[in-house]
């Protein structure tokens, strides 16, 4: 039998088709436009998510016997607003994770209500970014918009709900809506009440694995699949990225190097996190997660390539980068304000610490060390709340820089693990809809089956030495320029 995993990105949506064995068959990746209506805002139609997994759903199965498709589930971009009226209309383009429009609904959560009271609610307290905030948004801004929603789904939901009518969501990717008490895998009636929403306007919640129905037999039969073909709830891009490099069960670490950056810890227990600047989330393979997540990562680096140099040969930039730890020029990654830890959409990204010798390659050497220092003001909460993180996986589109890598290695310490497939959403997808068919027991089982290393990266105790001395330095400039942004 074959399972497709759906990998909604932010810059596309990438699908695998892996077979009973957990081998890769195919992989395809088709791309959707993302606008910015306004400085800050950050937005996409789900139209376009839907038309373009669909086609690519075509292109995926290509040359393989259609009807062995036996499930299909996700790893989708986390916390966007999706709003449908009583036609199953979007309303308005969807609000996306790395929209910053919402700092007054966040200081309102956070401090009008209170952050206690939200983390007594939800584990968590409210991110700019987060789903609550902005269904506040739309309801102070765009009153007749909000007068319209019938449903309210996460971006894959909407995927779910088009292609199998079930309107449901899954306990990981939930957690990042500000509406979940997370300890007790359930809505919180107070948020619901904070904002205004009713549960039958929130769709249901399973777990990352279950079934939540069927393909629709029309689009089946579009598709030349079968009448038969499961749809399983999936997960945030984070926990499927987690499962798909095999970061489930406790305290197993998965760094992702994507258009954001994350930092991800599985914990067989529920984390409660006193200062809330990590996430505590249900994971996909049923117990929980800690979660740091910085907004720009490796589009720090695409924006630096492509958008300042003006080149695509990112590999050529940093062709004469050699002295690791010795660089005088700093970068903070913050190019859509930043939210873990410092949960501050408004700061923006700096190069400091130029002079007239410094080289364009320095620059790219800061940009890359910038965002691992960022990842790391995530890891030393974590190390803060006791958490014993010295090994990690390493995945995310900057991973195929070994340099990048090397980088991450030494300014956090970490042995890094490469997996030998670097998919990780669209691979934890596949495995979940594989999970969600029988094929495994467990998301666990199914990682320990299909997951291979087959690169390890040790940190060098000289190069540690030398990023330790730079990392006081970078977690100065934050707060200096703080007031000033
Ligand atoms: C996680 C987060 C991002 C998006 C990116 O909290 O906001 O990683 O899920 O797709």
């Amino acid at each position: 039998m074959y399972y497709i995993g759906i990998d909604l990105g932010t810059s596309a949506v990438k699908l695998l088709l892996m077979d009973s064995d957990g081998n890769i068959k195919n992989i395809v990746s088709r791309e959707y436009p993302l606008y910015f209506p306004h400085p800050g805002w950050s937005e996409q139609k789900p139209e376009d998510w839907y038309h373009e997994s669909l086609e690519g759903m075509k292109a995926l199965t290509e040359g393989i016997d259609r009807r062995e498709v036996a499930g299909i589930s996700f790893g989708g971009q986390m916390h966007g607003l999706v709003i449908l009226d009583d036609k199953d209309q979007v309303i308005r383009p969807a609000i996306l994770w790395n929209d910053g429009r919402t700092q007054e609904e966040t200081d309102y959560l956070n401090h009008t209500i209170g952050e206690d009271k939200l983390a007594s609610y939800t584990a968590n307290i409210a991110f700019a970014g987060f789903t609550a905030p902005k269904i506040l948004w739309v309801r102070k801004h765009e009153p007749e918009n909000f007068r319209k929603i019938c449903k309210i789904m996460l971006p894959k939901d909407y995927l779910a709900y088009m292609l199998s009518g079930s309107f449901c969501t899954d306990l990981s990717d939930a957690s990042g809506m500000l509406l979940v008490d997370v300890k007790n895998r359930c809505w919180s009636q107070e948020m619901l009440e904070i904002c205004q929403i009713k549960e039958t306007q929130l769709p249901k919640l399973y777990e990352s694995y279950e079934v939540v129905g069927a393909l629709k037999p029309a689009i089946a039969d579009a598709l030349g699949f079968s009448h038969s073909v499961k749809i399983i709830a999936g997960a945030g891009d984070n926990a499927a990225s987690a499962v798909g490099t095999g970061t489930v069960g406790n305290e197993m670490c998965n760094l992702s190097l994507g258009t954001s950056g994350t930092l991800f810890i599985s914990s067989s227990r529920f984390v409660d996190t006193p200062n809330h600047a990590l996430h505590s989330f249900c994971h996909a393979d049923g117990h929980y997660h800690l979660m740091g997540c910085m907004l720009s990562a490796a589009s720090c680096n695409k924006w630096w390539n492509e958008e300042i140099l003006n080149t695509k040969d990112y590999a050529k930039e940093q062709e004469d980068i050699h002295r690791l730890g010795e660089n005088d020029v700093f970068y903070l990654p913050y190019l859509m304000g930043e939210r873990s830890p410092h949960n501050d959409p408004s700061c923006k990204a700096a190069f400091i610490g130029m002079r007239m010798d410094t080289s364009r390659s320095e620059m790219t050497q800061a940009v890359l060390e910038g965002v691992a220092f960022g990842l790391r003001d995530s890891l030393e909460i974590a190390r803060n709340l006791g958490l014993h993180v010295t090994r990690s996986k390493i995945v995310g589109g900057g991973s195929k820089s070994r340099l990048w890598m090397s980088i991450c290695a030494n300014v956090m310490n970490l042995t890094l693990d490469v997996p030998a497939i670097q998919e990780g959403p669209s691979l934890g997808g596949a495995m979940l809809a594989a999970v969600g068919c029988g094929e495994f027991s467990s998301v666990e089982e199914a990682a320990s089956k299909i997951i291979r290393i087959t690169d390890t990266i040790e940190p060098d105790p000289v190069l540690t030495e030398k990023y330790e001395e730079k990392y006081e330095h970078f977690r100065k400039f934050y707060p200096a320029l703080k007031g000033l942004f």
